[in-house]
């Protein structure tokens, strides 16, 4: 195995899109960052020497960092952020997993600009070249969907933990690029182009970085057939659309058998039906095109067909649930465990909280303050996650005391009342009435004994305008049993789980007004992360901590961190980001 050494320097630069000049923070000045290519079992080292202003970690998004907790790259969970004019290397190996993962800046809402691929290709398998389980591609072509922000993300940042999401992206985004919807005069193209040569095969490497939306992707005259998700092989699904949330990786094959001429491809957001808000559109579009090859006598003339794909709705959530559900993992697959010692049902919700208080206080949540001093947060059991400023969890749990990172409250395994989750007017928010209970802004954590096999059934809700949530777990993969819509109901429901040939993953689409149920082993000692990733709702805090206990022997402890780990204490009690 070999080690494949990085060095990623974080800047601002101006960038120039949809005709206007934006100050972005970019890793070596690109946009999508630098790709990690490489094998099954290598290492990897990336030196981050962080030029711009804000402090900030990197986190490889989906690498499992067993027994690395502390290269996970977690602001304030796992690190302390790299503070403006220093460096970090992190190492981690890649042993065990294969696919397409990606990694992104993991403070604030940096990771909008802050990202790229990360690619682990098979150990290859002699003449045999890659040992793909399907036949090997021509050419393996990254697709990064995301969202061009024109304000200040730190900003935005601290307006969404505050309660505000008054800000939309610009548009969306494929490889950094707008597409060609804006006509700047004197600007150069900005559109994203594929050439592909007829009869080949295409892997595509699709990844959701945008902050803010789910994407539909399709090509005029294409289709797809997906084989992997999150970097784990799914039975090979044939689709003529992908639908990917925030944090999912999709590999899907295309096969250039149209007749010769250029396709686009549309990304474009899959939103919630808002009755009382008008989201806009936001799409991009790229270009696939065939290459001419005038010995083989093709007629040229069709090259100037442009052909337009039919999306689906923009509205349309059902199709995203179909597409979700039709996912089944490849055999063969780790064991999925069958006895299930910790059951969790997590309700993901909005509530309120007091300005300046963040105290709970019985009954309405700000009784006593006016109600425009409450703030909006995003919860999991109706606990809004807050980061420590002192020190990071991770130190915390390994030097043994938690409560050195502040004010913890321990994840209730179920919502404190249960509600019916379909109906909006059952959950208090931004109300003087009907305030059942009120939100707690803490420090919230979970805690596992190590190997301990876990089931967690999340319940998304109508108050959240009936929006699906990615919920993305660090450290760890899960099967996904089963989603579902309307309220969970254990009786019905568990019948349904798939326990044959269910996807390995490590973020699921809880699906809007309902339900995803996944399973895991806590096979791996440290703090991770679970949250939506959701921008807005991870600023808004939903998330929790799970702390995952060392095991019996020295292959099931968290080593010592390495000694050049941004540590806190040098910053005051406040964290820059
Ligand atoms: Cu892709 Cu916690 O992140």
């Amino acid at each position: 195995a070999a080690v494949v050494e990085h060095t990623f320097v974080v800047s601002q630069v101006r960038m120039n899109r949809a005709c206007k000049d934006t100050l972005v923070t970019v890793v070596n000045g690109q946009l999508p960052g630098p790709a990690i290519e490489v094998t099954e079992g290598d290492s990897v080292v990336v030196h981050v020497v962080n030029k711009s202003p804000h402090g900030l970690t990197i986190h490889w998004h989906g690498v499992k960092q067993r027994l690395n907790c502390w290269a996970d790259g977690v602001g304030m969970i796992t690190q302390c952020p790299i503070q403006p004019g220093k460096n970090f290397t992190y190492r981690f190996n890649v042993a065990g997993q294969e696919g397409t993962l990606w990694w992104h800046a993991h403070v604030a809402s940096l990771r909008a600009t802050v990202h790229g691929a990360l690619i682990i290709r098979p150990r290859s398998g002699g003449d045999a070249g890659t040992l793909y389980p399907f036949p090997r591609p021509h050419k393996e072509v990254p697709i990064f969907i995301g969202e061009w922000w024109d304000v200040d993300l730190v900003e935005l940042d601290m307006r969404m933990a505050d309660g505000f999401f008054d800000d939309y992206p610009v548009n969306a985004t494929i490889n950094g690029m707008l597409g060609d919807l804006y006509d700047c005069a004197g600007a150069s193209e900005d559109i994203y182009v594929m050439q592909v040569e007829p009869g080949k095969t295409y892997m595509l490497r699709i990844v959701n970085v945008a902050l803010l939306s789910r994407y539909y992707l399709k090509i005029a005259g294409h289709r797809f057939t997906v084989v992997a998700a999150d970097a784990n092989y799914v039975k090979p699904y044939n689709t003529d659309v992908i639908a990917i949330a925030p944090g999912e990786s999709m590999d899907a094959l295309v096969v250039a058998d149209a007749p010769h001429g250029k396709y686009y491809m549309v990304a474009l957001a899959n939103q919630p039906p808002l009755p009382d808000q008008q989201i806009p559109v936001f799409s991009s579009r790229g270009v696939l095109q065939y290459s001419y090859n005038p010995i083989k006598g093709e007629d040229p003339t069709v090259i100037n067909s442009l052909m337009v794909p039919e999306m689906p709705d923009q509205h349309d959530m059902m199709t995203s649930f179909y597409f979700h559900g039709n996912l089944t993992g490849a055999t063969p697959h780790p064991p999925l465990p069958i006895n299930v010692d910790d059951r969790l049902f997590i309700s993901l919700a909005l509530g309120s909280i007091c300005r300046g208080s963040h105290v709970p206080l019985p009954s309405s949540p700000c009784r006593g303050y006016d109600v425009n001093e409450s703030i909006s947060v995003a919860t999991m059991n109706n606990v809004s996650f807050q980061l420590p400023t002192k020190v990071s969890l991770l130190e915390a749990h390994y030097r043994g005391n938690m409560s050195i990172a502040g004010k913890l409250h321990e994840l209730p395994d179920k919502p404190p009342t249960e509600y019916n989750y379909t109906d909006k007017t059952m959950i208090p928010w931004g109300s003087k009435e009907a305030a059942l209970e009120s939100t707690t802004k803490a420090m919230s954590v979970r805690m596992f004994r190590f190997n301990t096999t876990v089931e967690i059934v999340f319940q998304s809700t109508a108050i959240l305008n009936s929006d699906a949530n990615p919920m993305h777990l660090h450290g760890h993969d899960f099967f996904v049993l089963a989603q579902g819509l309307g309220n969970y109901d254990a009786e019905r429901d568990a019948g349904s789980y798939n326990l044959v040939d269910p996807p390995v993953r490590n973020t699921v689409l809880v699906p809007p007004v309902g339900w995803a149920a996944i399973r895991f082993v806590t096979d791996n000692p440290g703090v991770w992360f679970l949250h939506c990733h959701y921008g807005f709702h991870t600023s808004m805090g939903m998330a929790v901590a799970f702390e995952v206990e060392n095991g019996q022997s020295s292959d099931m402890t968290l080593p010592p961190p390495p000694i050049d780990l941004p540590r806190c204490e040098h910053h005051g009690n406040s964290v820059a980001y």
